[in-house]
């Protein structure tokens, strides 16, 4: 009905602007357009107040001809009838979304596609058309980050966390200050940050990356301006850049492609404890919760030429308890580890220092304009969907599933004497106002037999696929154990730790 009015009323709109000859008709027709607008913004006004009666008007269409802004909208589950040249691409979305590759695997838009359809993308040892096909002498892969474990808080927000791209949405370099960062996203960080408790933004420059991982770059580069010419050639040596083994080895390798005259890779921090006090310039990650271990670190450098790049990926609520904000004079966070989102490659910093920031800033500007606009688009529609209910949502979800992992893990390898984790406390965190047990992102095993020194080799022949102790530059005896992946992947897991505990109370038996 309301549908009928406005077409009306769009007729009756244009016609006003036709050129006419008759002066009286004209009149006539002004006087029934003015009759007609009245009436349509009567049945408008009626229609807005009466929403739950027969009328079939939602607030969907509301904002779709721009009378009303209604944040509402996509909580109150409305009625769509008026949505135009974003239906099909809705349905098209909806419908690949609705292909349940029988939950051991996801259909994409854009992802595997049979006689034109889209098909399912099979989880690791599941196959078939369907995904239904469970290979059981398949290896348990907890080799790499990523971060799915939360996909299901996701699917169960779907109508929340969706955004829909226009094909003209922001075509062009630069938001509307020039900028290459949206202001509005930068504010929902910073509350993000502020309902979190996990780092204090206040007085702080913000920069956008291209994932945690340019930022890395940014950040040295930020930290290792080059000297003056004059002293190029004599009394000048490169930063030194470490870190405290084990470590993220990408520290290592973003600083050794560049060989660069300003800053040099010089290995793990404890050989240079002594020596930083009194002179030498370094740059040292400190990465909190550490990745592979997941403990909470702190810099081992002191020296008025030491400074520090904090690596705060891992400072979620998901991962560990937050005992205090952070408040560094350089941050970076990201997406990815955070909501999940790793493939939107998108992540921040925050820069106390101007110097530095403009450095960093221009290095980003230099390497790539700034962050991709539709990866800002997607942040700031998932990020304020998570702030919404001062992020309690995503961080309960996150938390149970990483603290249950963490126990069913534990539990299985408490009765090992072969294998051992990382010892991690429980803690007082001030984001759930209560202490937290260990809920961390990696396990951290040991192979504690004199004879297992490859924990790689000993954990593969038992069919589990590890990243070895020396990625982190430490000895293969370790290895790290992604606990963040999908949950197909950690059943499997922990499936075949079982197996291998099992193993290893056979013999004993044998012997009595
Ligand atoms: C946050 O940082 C600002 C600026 O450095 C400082 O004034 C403020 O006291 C800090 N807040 C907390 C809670 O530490
Ligand atoms: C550094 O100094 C401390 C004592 O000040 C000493 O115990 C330690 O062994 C030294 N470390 C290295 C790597 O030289
Ligand atoms: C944004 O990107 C443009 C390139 O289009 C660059 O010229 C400009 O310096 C950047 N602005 C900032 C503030 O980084
Ligand atoms: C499991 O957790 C308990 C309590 O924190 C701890 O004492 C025990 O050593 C853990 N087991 C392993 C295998 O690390």
């Amino acid at each position: 009905m309301h549908y009928n009015y406005t077409v009306i009323n769009q007729k009756v709109l244009f016609s006003i602007y036709e050129p006419t000859v008759d002066m009286i008709n004209n009149t006539m027709q002004i006087l029934m357009i003015s009759a007609v607008l009245v009436f349509s913004i009567a049945l408008n006004i009626y229609l807005i107040f009466n929403r739950g009666g027969t009328a079939t008007i939602t607030t969907n269409q509301l904002n779709y001809y721009g009378s009303i802004h209604s944040s509402s909208s996509r909580d109150g589950g409305g009625e769509v009838n008026l949505i135009s040249w974003s239906r099909a691409a809705a349905e098209e979305a909806e419908a690949v979304a609705m292909i349940q590759c029988s939950g051991h695997g996801r259909a994409y838009l854009d992802g595997l596609s049979m006689r034109g359809e889209a098909a399912c993308v099979c989880n690791s040892c599941y196959g078939g058309q369907d995904c239904s096909v469970f290979t059981p002498d398949c290896a348990a892969d907890a080799n790499s980050g990523n971060p799915l474990f939360l996909e299901p808080y996701w699917m169960n927000h779907a109508a929340t966390s969706a955004v829909v791209v226009s094909g003209w949405n922001r075509m062009g370099y630069a938001y509307e200050d020039g900028s290459n960062i949206s202001k509005e996203l930068e504010k929902i960080i910073r509350r993000l940050h502020a309902v979190v408790g996990n780092a204090n933004t206040s007085g702080k420059y913000i920069l956008f990356g291209t994932g945690a991982t340019q930022l890395l770059n940014a950040a040295i580069i930020g930290l290792s301006p080059p000297p003056p010419h004059s002293d190029r050639d004599h009394s000048f040596s490169p930063v030194s850049v470490v870190a405290s083994a084990p470590f993220y080895q990408v520290y290592k390798q973003l600083t050794d492609i560049y060989n660069s005259l300003n800053f040099k890779w010089q290995g793990d921090t404890s050989t240079w404890k002594n020596k930083s006090d009194s002179f030498g310039n370094f740059i040292e990650f400190v990465t909190s919760p550490n990745n592979p271990d997941c403990q909470l670190k702190e810099p081992i450098l002191r020296g008025p030429y030491v400074k520090t790049i904090y690596d705060h990926a891992y400072y979620w609520p998901h991962f560990t308890a937050i005992p205090s904000p952070a408040d560094s004079d350089l941050m970076i966070f990201t997406m990815s580890k955070l909501t999940g989102h790793a493939g939107s490659r998108f992540g921040w910093a925050f820069a106390k220092d101007e110097a530095v920031y403009k450095r960093m800033s221009s290095y980003l500007s230099i390497n790539s304009m700034g962050a991709s606009r539709d990866a800002q688009l997607r942040a700031f529609e998932l990020l304020k969907m998570v702030v919404k209910d001062k992020a309690r949502g995503l961080f309960e979800f996150g938390y149970k599933t990483m603290r249950e992992r963490w126990e069913m893990l534990n539990k299985s390898l408490s009765k090992s004497k072969r294998f051992s984790l990382q010892k991690l406390e429980p803690r007082y965190c001030t984001f759930f106002k209560e202490v937290t047990g260990p809920s961390p992102a990696y396990a951290w095993l040991k192979c504690e037999r004199e004879e297992d020194h490859d924990c790689y080799a000993v954990l593969r022949a038992a069919r589990i696929i590890s990243r070895k102790g020396s990625v982190f530059s430490v000895e293969d005896r370790y290895v790290r154990l992604s606990l963040i992946k999908n949950q197909d992947d950690f059943d499997l897991l922990l499936h075949r730790i079982n197996e291998l505990v099992s193993q290893e109370e056979q013999p004993d038996l044998k012997t009595i």
